[in-house]
Parts: structure tokens; C-alpha cells; sequence
């Protein structure tokens, strides 16, 4: 009998090696739904990829596909239409007939020893069908250069999938710093490879303009350069009245037009933004005569434009507003819009409004005479006057507007969308107003924020941990689904200078979005994420894409105890990890003590050292900091 026991055992252990559970795939955004089959099906350099003879519009779709697949595989494969599919290859096919499950960005996956086989009701839906396909393989797909086999697997499936929300975004700010077309394309393959597909290109700010206005063209050749500045944006000094414009750039409308067709390919639709009227420095320094008070202004050099106080209301240290009593703004942003509609085919151009500050404006003639002429009763429904403007302008050009919660304070053409950024309040009241919303909010879709303990993270003024972003529900309770068009992450890149920090900012929070936008809110499961993630950092390793390792490290939280001690407590965003650590200025490693529970900080110590391990390997980074610092933080 015992025999027979263990005999049952060994036949049962050795299925469950055989019948994968589900959950040992690594699709992100997460599938809705996935089921796992015996077998695989094996890639080689014979496979074909075959498409459904009637079906228009997926060429582009095979060839991508094509693309990726040979980089690291080397196979140059064929693709071709066919009548009828043939077993163990590749198999494109657009839906006849309706599926109203999986809509119109939706597919459906079935991996056998047979073949491939990927159905969708429109190329995107493919598309998105062959991105999953090549999450399916071992992450050494993504190496730059050819890795020789005979054969790639792929576990069989059956998937099922479509996305949660319409509008799935990402914002990226070239106006703080300049990212050339190059970089933008890299930052949309990495979107559409999670399955995003609205790339909002955030093109003016105080800082630079970036777009090329040919009606304008001292926007770009004054307005998209300034002094060239390194360290921490925003406390920079002012730049001298000599010092030289070294630093900047722009985009031709040739590259924008280059730039909005490349992502068509991938089924992202860009939307440009042009943020007025307040962030418009760069314009002004380039046509002064758009400020309520004209005068020799340069693009905004990383030092302070606007202060903060905690209390009263903001304001701006230079006439950075376009002055909303002048025809002639209203003029210019007819001619700007007319040029912008015509470049970007998406349906919507985000118009800004945030963070207009008033004091100029209250000082203004113009604003003065307009606002009796049109009897505004206050200087912030001035603003709302300027958006209506704004508003019928955008609709001239057969576009809508969307922009950002400031936009809301007055009435709203009901096509008007609002992109709510400060927490969700804007976004609930639009959506009590019934006016379709995208949340974006700072409360888990900054991306610009620091993403661990500050002791090891660039500076920046604020944290959103990767776990924040992840376990956030989008849609905030009270709020009418149907009126949240879309979710968006943002990254404003004051501090971002380089592409490589780039991606470290947006890698792996952008998974957490990738998720909550996509997949269904009963599937968010923390561990199961984390296990993925870990195999797309494998990826990103293979494509020497940078990505932040921040969920590993320690975060401090300083304490003071009933007699006024120092103690420190350790957190961490994970489960599994050890944290040594030492007082002593060396480095601790799996030798020192192990973190279990409050520390006392020693008298006389001076500096407090921590680093995580994982079964007995170091994972995070090792965190250094001084005990004044500590105690700065006790206060
Ligand atoms: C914003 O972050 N000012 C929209």
C-alpha cells in the first residue's frame, strides 16, 4: 500500500512538471484570462508566418513581428498569405463574424505543438496578440544579437484577452530636457510592448518649446534654447544676460510626422500637448508681446519660475502667462492650432491649463478691460473665459480638447475631456459634471516621483513607491465607470536628463500601469506581479534597457522611542528579504546582524549602513546615511 502511495506521488509530481500551472507565464499586462496546455510549439528558422488571404491591414503586423523575432534568433522567416493555414507555423488572422468579448483591441492566443494561431477583430488586437506571443518565449528573445538554437519554445496556451480602459497612456515632458527622435521611438516601443496606446507628448513649457511653428518660427529658434545646466533642476541661478544658449532642440514637423506615423504602426495615437496659458515662458521669451507684461524673458534655465507658499496661492517670478485680454494670443493659438491639427491625426489635443498663476494677470490692463468688457466678475474666471476660447478653437479644427484639471473650473463643451492630475478629486467632480475623464493622478501616476528611500533615490520632492502604483484601484470609488475614458501615467523630467534615467524612472512602475490599465481590477494579485516583473527585468537585462531596482532596497523610517532615542525600523516593498546592517561605517554583508525589529541607534554612531538579501545573495543596493540625517528625518 505504501508502495502504491508513493508510486501515485511520483506519477502526480511528475504531471504537475508536465501541466504547468498557469501562473509559471509572465505576460504583463496580465492576460484576462490563460489556460495551460501539454506540449509546446517549437520556432525555427522553417516557421512561416502565415496570414488569412482576405485579410487587409495585418502585413505590418507579420513583418513587425518578423523583425523581433529575428533579432535574437537570427531567422529570417517568410511571411506570406494563404488560403488555408498549415500545421507548426504561424498564424495571423483577422475575426470574421463578432466576438463582442474581446472588442476591438482584444485576441485571442492558442498555442499548440501545432502552431501559433492569433485571431483579433482588427490588426491592433493582433498586434497585441503577437506582443504577448513574444513575452512567451525565454527572455534571451530580447537579446540584441543572435543567440544560435535550432529551436524556440513556446509553453502551449490558451489566452483570452482584452484591455480594461479605451485610453492607455504615457506622457513624457521633452521640455524640461530634450529627447530626440530617436529616444521618443525607443519610449514608444517599450509602450506598445505593454500594450499601451496613447503616447501624450508633452512639447511646450516655460522651460523650452519644442515643436516647429512655421507661421512662428522664433518659438523654436528662441524659444527651444537656453544656458545648458547640470545638477538639481529648479535651483539653478538665473542665467547671466551673456551666458550663451547652448542647450535645447526641437522637432521639425517632418519628424513629428515621422514620429506620429512610426507609433500609427503600432497602434499608438499621439497626442501633442500644448500648454497654455500659463508654462508658456518659452513662447514669450520668443513673442513677448503674448504676456500681459512684454520684457526681455529667456526659457526657464532650472531656476525657480514659480513659489510655492504653504500658505496663499502660487505665483509666477516672471510673466509667464499668455495674456488672456490680448486678440492677438487668441490669434496666435489659431495659427499654432491650425499647424498642431494638421500633424497629429488623433482626435484630441490636450490644451494644458494647469497651474496658471494669476499675479501677472492681476495687474494687467488687458485682463483689467477684458474682463469688464466681457463682465467677468474675478480674475479666475478669466481663465475659464481663456479656455472657452481655447475650447472653440480646438473645435474649429475638428479636434476636441482635453486638458488638465484647472481646465474645470468653468463651463466645458460636453466632447471636453479632463486629464485629473491632482489626486482624483478633478476627475470625480468631472465625472459627476458627465464629462469623460483620464485619470493621471500624482497619487500613484507620477512617475517623475522617487521610487525608494530618498538616502538612495535622485532627488526629487516627493515618493510613489512601485507598490503604491501597483496596488492603486484607478477608478475611485463614487465615480460612474462609464465616464473614465482612460488611465495615464506621467513623466515630467526636471530631473531626467539622460535616456538611460529615463528608463530607470519609468521601469518597473510602468508595468504597475501597463496592468491596472489593461487588465481586470479581480486580477491584481502583488507576489504574482512581482514574479513577473523579475522576468522582464531579465528581459530588459538581455536588451540592455535600464530599469530601477528600488523594490529591493530597504526603506527607513526613523522613530523616536518613550526616552527620546533614535531607533530605526526597516520596510520593504517585497516579502523574502533579509536586511543586514551596521552603525559601524563598514560594509555590512549576510555575516552582520540581520534586521528583526526595532534598532536602537548608538550613541556614538555616525553612520547607518543597510543592504537586502535574497537567499543569501545581495539584491538591493547599499543604503548609506549619516545620523544626522536620521535625525533630520525624526523631526
Ligand atoms: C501638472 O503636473 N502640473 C499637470
Amino acid at each position: 500500500m505504501i508502495r502504491q502511495i508513493f508510486l501515485l506521488l511520483i506519477i502526480l509530481f511528475s504531471l504537475s512538471k508536465v501541466v504547468f500551472p498557469q501562473d509559471s507565464l509572465f505576460i504583463i499586462p496580465k492576460p484576462v484570462s490563460m489556460e495551460r496546455g501539454n506540449g509546446h510549439f517549437n520556432l525555427t528558422r522553417s516557421t512561416v508566418i502565415e496570414m488569412g488571404e482576405k485579410d487587409t491591414g495585418i502585413e505590418n503586423v507579420a513583418t513587425m513581428l518578423a523583425a523581433d523575432l529575428k533579432k535574437a534568433t537570427g531567422f529570417s522567416l517568410f511571411f506570406k498569405k494563404v488560403t488555408a493555414f498549415s500545421d507548426g507555423n504561424i498564424h495571423l488572422k483577422l475575426y470574421r463574424g463578432s466576438d463582442t468579448l474581446i472588442g476591438k483591441e482584444g485576441y485571442n492566443l492558442m498555442i499548440s505543438s501545432k502552431g501559433a494561431d492569433m485571431t483579433a477583430a482588427t490588426p491592433a488586437g493582433l498586434f497585441y496578440a503577437t506582443q504577448t506571443l513574444l513575452q512567451l518565449f525565454t527572455p534571451d528573445i530580447e537579446s540584441k544579437s543572435v543567440i544560435t538554437k535550432l529551436a524556440w519554445k513556446i509553453p502551449s496556451v490558451r489566452i483570452t484577452d482584452y484591455p480594461r480602459f479605451a485610453w492607455r497612456g504615457l506622457m513624457l515632458d521633452v521640455a524640461r530636457h530634450f529627447f530626440t527622435v530617436n529616444e521618443v521611438k525607443q519610449f514608444i516601443d517599450d509602450m506598445a510592448k505593454y500594450k499601451f496606446n496613447v503616447f501624450h507628448w508633452h512639447l511646450t513649457d516655460d522651460d523650452g518649446w519644442r515643436i516647429e511653428i512655421k507661421s512662428y518660427p522664433k518659438l523654436t529658434e528662441i524659444g527651444a534654447w537656453r544656458p545648458n545646466r547640470v545638477g538639481t533642476y529648479t535651483f539653478f541661478q538665473h542665467p547671466a544676460p551673456d551666458e550663451p544658449n547652448t542647450y535645447g532642440g526641437f522637432y521639425t514637423q517632418d519628424q513629428i510626422k515621422e514620429v506620429v506615423n512610426y507609433a500609427a504602426k503600432k497602434f499608438i495615437n499621439v497626442i501633442p500637448e500644448i500648454d497654455v496659458p500659463g508654462h508658456s515662458l518659452a513662447a514669450i521669451a520668443a513673442y513677448p508681446n503674448l504676456a500681459s507684461f512684454p520684457g526681455n524673458y529667456r526659457p526657464c534655465s532650472g531656476d525657480s519660475t514659480m513659489v510655492w507658499p504653504k500658505d496663499g496661492p502660487f505665483y509666477a517670478l516672471f510673466d509667464n502667462s499668455l495674456c488672456a485680454g490680448k486678440e492677438e494670443v487668441y490669434e496666435f493659438l489659431d495659427k499654432v492650432f491650425t499647424e498642431v491639427a494638421l500633424l497629429f491625426p488623433f482626435e484630441y489635443i490636450h490644451i494644458g491649463g494647469d497651474e496658471n498663476a494669476k499675479n501677472f494677470w492681476e495687474k494687467s490692463d488687458d485682463i483689467r478691460q477684458l474682463m469688464k468688457k466681457e463682465n467677468i466678475p474675478s480674475i479666475h474666471q478669466v481663465q475659464n473665459y481663456f479656455t472657452g476660447r481655447v475650447e472653440k478653437i480646438i473645435r474649429s479644427k475638428g479636434k476636441k480638447a482635453i486638458g488638465w484639471d484647472e481646465i474645470m473650473e468653468g463651463e466645458l463643451d460636453p466632447e471636453t475631456v479632463v486629464m485629473s492630475w491632482q489626486k482624483t478629486k478633478g476627475g470625480i467632480e468631472a465625472a459627476k459634471r458627465k464629462l469623460n475623464v483620464v485619470f493621471a493622478p500624482t497619487s500613484y501616476a507620477y512617475l517623475n516621483y522617487m521610487q525608494g528611500d530618498p538616502s538612495i533615490e535622485p532627488p526629487v520632492h516627493s515618493t510613489r513607491l512601485l507598490k503604491t502604483c501597483y496596488e492603486t484601484e484607478p477608478i475611485p470609488d463614487g465615480v460612474d465607470p462609464k465616464y473614465v475614458k482612460g488611465v495615464q501615467a506621467n513623466l515630467w523630467t526636471e530631473q531626467i536628463y539622460n535616456y538611460r534615467h529615463l528608463q530607470y524612472m519609468v521601469w518597473p512602475r510602468a508595468f504597475a500601469v501597463s496592468d491596472w490599465s489593461w487588465t481586470p481590477a479581480n486580477r491584481k494579485n502583488w507576489p504574482d506581479f512581482i514574479r513577473r516583473i523579475e522576468n522582464h527585468f531579465i528581459r530588459y537585462s538581455y536588451a540592455d534597457k535600464k530599469y530601477a531596482p528600488s523594490m529591493y532596497d530597504p526603506l527607513i523610517v526613523v522613530k523616536k522611542d518613550s526616552d527620546q532615542e533614535l531607533t530605526v525600523q526597516l520596510e520593504n516593498q517585497i516579502d523574502g528579504l533579509d536586511m543586514y546592517y551596521s552603525f559601524d561605517n563598514s560594509f555590512p554583508d549576510n555575516y552582520y546582524p540581520k534586521y528583526s525589529g526595532l534598532i536602537n541607534v548608538p550613541k556614538e554612531a555616525s553612520l547607518f549602513r543597510v543592504i537586502s538579501y535574497r537567499h543569501n545573495k545581495p539584491i538591493g543596493r547599499m543604503i548609506s546615511i549619516s545620523i544626522d540625517e536620521l535625525k533630520k528625518r525624526s523631526n
